[in-house]
This record gives C-alpha cells, structure tokens and sequence, in this order.
C-alpha cells in the first residue's frame, strides 16, 4: 500500500497557491452572494447525518485540489487496507479493525480487495468469533436487564474504556428501558468511588471492570476497592456482581473474576465501544438497541467504503480540518451539539480525534513539518453561548465550529425545541455574516466558518452513523498527515514518572528529581 505525505504531493504547492492567492482572503458572505447553488453544492446526505458545508472557507476549485491531495496520498489505498485487516498500525503492528465489529455475520467482509484466500478466511474467522463474542456479550446485557434484584451497574474504566460507553449511554438516554441506574467511575482520585460507594448495596450491584489491557492503573486501582468494599461488606458472590470486559482475560481470572467478555488487540481503546466495552450500552437500550447502533456505524462504514470521494463525507470533513489546520493556521474547533444528551461528545472527541492524531512524527518516525491535530473542546448549546461564544465572535482567532443539532425532540414540553433549533441556526449564521454595520466594541467581524450537521432523530442508529462517521474523518486527517492514528506513546512517560514517584511521597526521597518536583513533594508530605 502506497501512503505518500501530504506535503509531498503536487496538490499540496497546489494548494498553497491557491492559498495565496484567494484562499486566504475568501469571504463566506461575498461567495453566498456569487453562487445561489452554494448550499447544495457544499451540503450532502450521508446515512443518518446531513451534512452542510457550504458556510466553509472553501470554493469548488480548493475543493477539487484538496481531493486531488486526497487521491495522491493514497487515502482510498489506506482505507481499502484498514477494511481488509492489514497491520496499518505499524509501530505495534496491528490490524485496526474495529469497521468489522460492526460487519453484520452473514454479509460478506466488506473489503475492496480480497487478495488472497488466506486473507479472506483470516477475516470469516474473526467475524465470527466478533459474533460469537457479541451473542454473549448481548446475552449477558438481557439477564441483567432482566433481573429485577440489580439496581445499580458500575463501570469501572478510563479512556476508551469510559467515554465511548458514557457518552452513548447519555446519548440514548430515551431508549434507556430497564430502570437500572448506570455509573462510571474513572478516575483514580478516590473522591469518585468513594461518593458512589455509600449509595450501593452488594446484593444489587453488578460491577463491570472496562479495561483492553487490565493493567491501567486507574481501574485497577478502582477495581481493587470496589472488591475490598463488596468483600468487607459481607459480599461472596463475585461471579455475579463482578465482570470483566478485556483482552486480558487471563489477568481478570487472576484478579478474581470469572465472568468475562473478550475482544481482540485489532480493537484500538477509543474505537472499542462497539466491542464488549459496549456492555453498558447494551444494558441500557437492550440488545436490540445496540444491534442498531452496531447497523448505523456499519451504514456509514459503507459510505466510507464506497462512496466516491468527492461526495464521501469522512473524506470532506477530514480535507476541510486538513485546509484549517495547516493553510489557515487554525488551531482548535469548537464542537457544539444542541442536545443536552450529547454533552459527553466533546470528551469523546477529544480522545477519538487527539489521541490519535496529536504526533509530531509520520509513520517514519520523520519529525513532520506542519501542524496536525486541532485542540477540539466545547459544550452543549445553548450553554456554551453565555460562556465562550463571546470569543468565537470577536475574540482575535478564528475557530471552526462544528454544530450538531436533531430534528426531532423526545420530550413533550412545548416551545423549548423550536427555540433550541432557532439558536443553533442564529449562532451559525451571526459567525458567517458579523454584523459589519456597527462600530468598535460591538463590530462582528463575521466570515467566521461553521459545519452543520442534522440528525434527523437521536436513536441508536443514527448516533452509531455520526460516531463511525468522526472515526473514519480522523482516519483520513492522519492518512493525509502520514502518521500512525493509532498508538498512543505519548501517554506512557507520564504514567512511568508517576511509578517512580509515588513511592517517594512516602519516603520523602527526591534525590534526582528537578527542582520544583522536589519542591512541590515536600509541600505535599508536610
Ligand atoms: O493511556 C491511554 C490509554 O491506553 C487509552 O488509549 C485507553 O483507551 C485507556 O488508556 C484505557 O486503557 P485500558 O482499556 O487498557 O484500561
């Protein structure tokens, strides 16, 4: 599989050109004026999500270079090898599969190229231990659900092993059936167990212990008080109200769990709520339910796959940020969903998006010449307007705001949806126009860039399409890029400091350590 960095490619001198010549002074305003057709030209369908454009700071020519960049990095090459399970983490060489978490089981493994036998025999397999492990996995999501003695569902993970699971859980709040309360405890600090604990009873409790590797420290740290306190409280049965979601099964046995549900180190920590890290998802709308958020990733997976690329939405999205990042000089977007059940899913993009594109080297280890991932950070509308807006108006830098707003509302009190969707759509159109007539302090600049994407109605599928459809968009950013989006070595120094010095608040020894460290340890045992 070729992979060509984008600044090696004749689209890039390309772009920069253009950039210097209309690119940089584009005006949303003046092309609206030019170009009555610019909201179809720049909006398109994908499943589940409309998608518009077209209050970007882009023309169809940028467009056609920016897809030409695409083309000659061999973007469709990487995707084909993505969907066929080759090893395109190269610095861990593994597959990164989790498009076939989503595969149904009797449909043909969906992959462009079917090299070999072997290959093809290699994906049957994994297939259908994927379904054999999510029969279970579902299986065990309706006992649950169907024992009336459980109350309370504890997970118990961090990273990928929390905010996928949290953010969908909150996201499908209205197709939540069950009644069982469900928690997520993460952090190591002991305030988050420890307020939970009090307000649990062991004989109703069911913990679920999220971890790919089962070693983190946090959860492991987490894990281990949760089973002291079930034990001091009297608890015995821990096949029941303990299991364990992890690759590292062997590890959750020797803890002391014997309930478990598997998965594959092809699934990378922040793409695994689609394995049996879902478990929470799936105890609270139902196997059902997340057979359906499994359908819509698969629905958008498809698009991905095989849609052309100038009408392939992850491939816009991605070539739009790319144009931001590295022409504009833009350094963060804002992500703003007008749904209170979509507050986790600026932390979830977070990591989805930061974890695997935040590297300064390519795929090489070449340290890379322009900058790659954006900060993305934001709230839900409208509270983020009486917090930050103020900047994203007429503060000095320009942020792209990504607004994501649904149709219809699960709710029947009346008035307050109309007024929801009359703010995202006046706060999208105040960026783009400004309000140029006023003077001084309140000017509007304006021409200031949006997306908009629609939901048509919150369910399971749908939130599976726009997840799987930010996946596959930071797949392509870090295939344009020329990096490696899925390992994470940056978070290891940090972890391994934090080894070395926790014995040290004990001891008090700071021998080799800088000053302020040493100082601030002093402080911390005086
Ligand atoms: O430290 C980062 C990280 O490895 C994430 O990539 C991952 O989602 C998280 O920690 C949790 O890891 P695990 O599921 O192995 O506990």
């Amino acid at each position: 599989m070729a992979r060509l960095r984008c600044d090696r490619t004749p689209a890039w001198a390309q772009l920069q050109s253009a950039f210097a010549g209309t690119g940089a002074s584009f005006d949303l305003r003046t092309a609206f004026a030019q170009d009555a057709n610019r909201f179809e030209r720049f909006s398109q369908e994908a499943p589940y999500v409309f998608a518009d454009l077209s209050k970007n700071r882009m023309d169809a020519a940028t467009e056609a270079l920016l897809l030409n960049l695409a083309e000659q990095c061999g973007v469709q090459e990487h995707r084909d090898a993505m969907f066929a399970g080759d090893q395109i983490n190269t610095t861990e060489q593994r597959a990164v599969w989790h498009v076939l978490l989503r595969n149904p089981a009797l449909a043909p493994v969906s992959t462009a190229q079917d090299a070999t036998q072997s290959g093809a025999n290699l994906r049957a397999e994994e297939l259908s231990k994927v379904h054999a492990t999510l029969d279970a996995m579902l299986a065990f999501a309706e006992t649950v659900r169907a024992d009336t003695a459980i109350t309370d569902v504890v997970n118990i993970g961090i990273g990928g092993s929390d905010l996928g699971p949290q953010m969908a859980v909150l996201a499908l709040d209205a197709f939540a059936t069950t009644g069982k309360r469900l928690h997520f405890v993460s952090n190591v600090d002991g305030h988050e167990l420890a307020a939970k604990l009090p307000h649990l009873r062991i004989e109703s409790t069911v913990f679920l212990v999220a971890s790919k590797t089962f070693t983190t420290i946090e959860t492991m740290t987490n894990a281990h008080s949760a089973k002291a306190w079930f034990l001091a409280q009297g608890g015995t049965d821990t096949a029941r109200h303990f299991a364990a979601l992890t690759t590292n099964v062997e590890a959750a046995n020797a803890f002391g769990i014997s309930t478990t549900f598997g998965f594959w180190d092809w699934v990378g920590g922040r793409y695994s709520l689609w394995s049996v890290i879902g478990l929470p998802i799936a105890i609270a709308i139902g196997a059902q339910g997340f057979r359906e958020l499994l359908a819509g990733a698969h629905a958008m997976d498809e698009h991905f796959r095989t849609a052309p690329l100038a009408r392939n939405l992850p491939v816009r999205l991605a070539l739009l940020d790319l144009w931001y990042r590295n022409f504009h000089g833009f350094t963060s977007r804002s992500i703003a969903p007008y749904h209170s059940a979509l507050r986790r899913l600026p932390a979830y993009l977070q990591q989805l998006e930061m974890e695997s594109n935040g590297k300064r080297v390519d795929a090489q280890g070449d340290a890379l010449p322009f900058g790659t991932s954006p900060v993305l950070w934001g709230e839900p509308g409208t509270n983020g307007q009486h917090a930050y807006f103020q900047m994203l108006h007429q503060g000095t830098d320009v942020v792209p705001v990504e607004f994501i707003a649904v149709k219809k509302a699960r709710h029947p009190l009346k008035g307050h949806h109309p007024m929801l969707l009359a703010n995202v759509l006046a706060q999208a159109q105040a960026l783009m126009q400004g309000k140029v007539d006023a003077g001084g302090h309140k000017h509007f600049p304006g021409n200031r860039p949006s997306t908009f994407l629609l939901l048509d109605d919150l369910t399971p599928a749908a939130l599976g399409a726009l997840i799987a459809l930010q996946e596959h968009r930071v797949f392509v950013s870090g295939s344009l890029w020329g990096i490696n989006s899925f390992d994470q070595w940056g978070v290891e120094l940090g972890k391994v400091l934090a080894k070395d010095i926790e014995p040290r608040l004990a001891s008090g020894d700071v021998s080799g350590l800088d000053g302020s460290t040493a100082g601030l340890l002093a402080r911390l045992r005086g």
